[in-house]
């Protein structure tokens, strides 16, 4: 059985404290470790967990603050740790191979086929954030190949916040007014336990879900920051909210209901890369894993007394809806949003610019699903671009169904999706874009600064863990 909706209180994940500053970096130091904890009333769920929490505590930085993140694996698979969104050297991106084998515990190398194409280490791994880039909403969770949605299923995700002087600088609302929506469906059994169709359940050698679930894995229970359907007491002002789809497989369409009398019911002010350059109003807000969608609601459109819930026009049954606001109060506001937010250079790819096409598609092999690009199953050993650093280039990926597609170390501006320039929602720096059925979408890249492997690949985790991803080098 469901819980009931809306009678749970709001809450945001803790913000981390650091552990101390050494030569000129802050450091943090996370434990990935088993805890039990009540995701459901009543219910004990046992989860894998940044400091034994789900989601792991909000790491926030400044740009050009150098952050160092211990991370300690005390569970009993191996991890990687990927920060979604970051500008990061290669040897802290957290490639898929690049495994933290548990702290105590038998494992060891060879109990997975890729492990000699990694930088392997026991128990402890630092990771290390230059943070040279732009304000914005980032998010951590699990890389491991093979076994990241299971794994961030069980727990592995957290926010990571960058914010910078022209951020603070606008009259956004701040302070309490400025919430992160972590929003992540799951299925629990009836004794509380997160319920996931894993191949093989100790996540050890066999990768991917049994067959039905192949196109990906969906849950009944909406959570938000953890919290199934909460609702949150609103005064009669505005709020900035930082959406982060960090469901395994699910697209939302999020609106208002109702909607505001007069208004729109969201005002997009920041996309995966931070700032736009200009506001845009959206009453429905679509939004496939991994994307980021930064806005301000206005709860002065509605009477005090009012309950407004987020519903998610593309849920059935309990996933119709995310969260209920209730408006209990007027309140001053100096917040407003300006007509001009920030300056994005255009990306323009020259005339010889280098094109490279992606083609993301379900094939079979040996009578089971495979997600692949290319016609070819993820080979972290095998290099499949080499682009160069400082250059522009153009990349075009084709789809034969949905495919949130992922790029790791920088952003990218969509220039073309079918034959319109650009979609809705695909506006400012993007990380993760909505390939949508038969579309393909064209994006202007550059690489800058780091030199070495990275991926690209599907963030619906199902695609992604049955092959749906990609390795790049970046040469200098
Ligand atoms: Cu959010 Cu390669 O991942
Ligand atoms: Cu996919």
């Amino acid at each position: 059985p469901l819980p009931d909706r809306f009678n749970r209180p709001f809450a945001v994940p803790p913000v981390k404290r650091p552990a101390g500053k050494a030569d000129g970096a802050t450091r943090y130091e996370i434990t990935q470790r088993a805890a039990t904890v009540e995701l459901l009333p009543g219910l004990r769920t046992e989860i894998m967990g940044y400091d034994g929490l789900l989601p792991g505590p909000t790491i926030k930085a400044r740009r050009g603050e150098r952050v160092i993140v211990r991370h300690r694996n005390e569970l009993t698979v191996p991890t990687v740790t990927h920060l979604h969104g970051g500008h990061t050297p290669a040897a802290s991106d957290g490639y898929p191979v690049d495994l933290v084998l548990p702290a105590s515990g038998s494992y060891g190398h060879g109990h997975q086929s890729h492990t000699a194409d990694g930088v392997i280490t026991r128990g402890v791994r630092d990771y290390e954030y230059p943070h040279d880039q732009r304000a914005a909403t980032l998010w951590y969770h699990d890389h491991r190949m093979d076994f990241t949605g299971p794994q961030v299923w069980r727990g592995l995700a957290g926010l990571h916040l960058i914010t910078d002087d022209e951020e603070e600088a606008l009259p956004l609302p701040a302070g309490d007014r400025d919430l992160p929506l972590m929003v992540m469906d799951r299925s629990f059994g009836a004794d509380g336990s997160l319920a996931y169709p894993s191949l093989d359940p100790n996540l050890a050698s066999i990768p991917g879900v049994i067959e039905d679930y192949s196109p990906g894995v969906l849950g009944d229970v909406i959570l938000v920051n953890g919290v199934p359907w909460p609702v949150l007491e609103v005064d009669a002002v505005r709020y900035r909210f930082r959406i982060v789809n960090a469901s395994n497989a699910r697209r939302y369409q999020f609106a208002l209901d109702p909607a505001p009398p007069g208004g729109t019911a969201f005002v997009q002010v920041g996309s995966d890369g931070g700032l736009l350059t200009a506001p845009v109003e959206h009453n429905d807000l679509v939004a496939a894993p991994a994307e980021r969608f930064d806005v301000v609601i206005d709860f002065s459109a509605y009477p005090v007394g009012t309950e407004v819930t987020m519903i998610n026009k593309l849920g059935v049954g309990s996933t119709d809806a995310v969260l209920k606001f209730r408006v209990v109060r007027k309140a001053a506001d100096e917040s407003s949003i300006p007509a001009k937010l920030s300056t994005i250079e255009p990306l323009r790819p020259g005339p010889n610019a280098p094109v490279r096409e992606w083609r993301f598609a379900r094939e079979r092999n040996e009578g089971r699903a495979h997600w692949r690009i290319n016609g070819l199953d993820f080979d972290p050993a095998r290099m499949d671009a080499e682009p160069r650093l400082g250059e522009v280039e153009i990349w075009r990926f084709y789809s034969d169904l949905h495919h949130p597609v992922h790029v790791h170390l920088d952003p990218f501006q969509v220039i073309r999706r079918g034959n319109r320039k650009q979609g809705q929602y695909d506006a400012g720096w993007k990380d993760t874009v909505d390939l949508r059925p038969w579309e393909t979408v064209e994006v202007a890249v550059r690489f800058t600064e780091h030199a070495g492997r990275f991926v690209l690949h599907c963030h619906n985790l199902e695609h992604e863990d049955m092959m749906m991803m990609a390795a790049f080098r970046t040469v200098g």
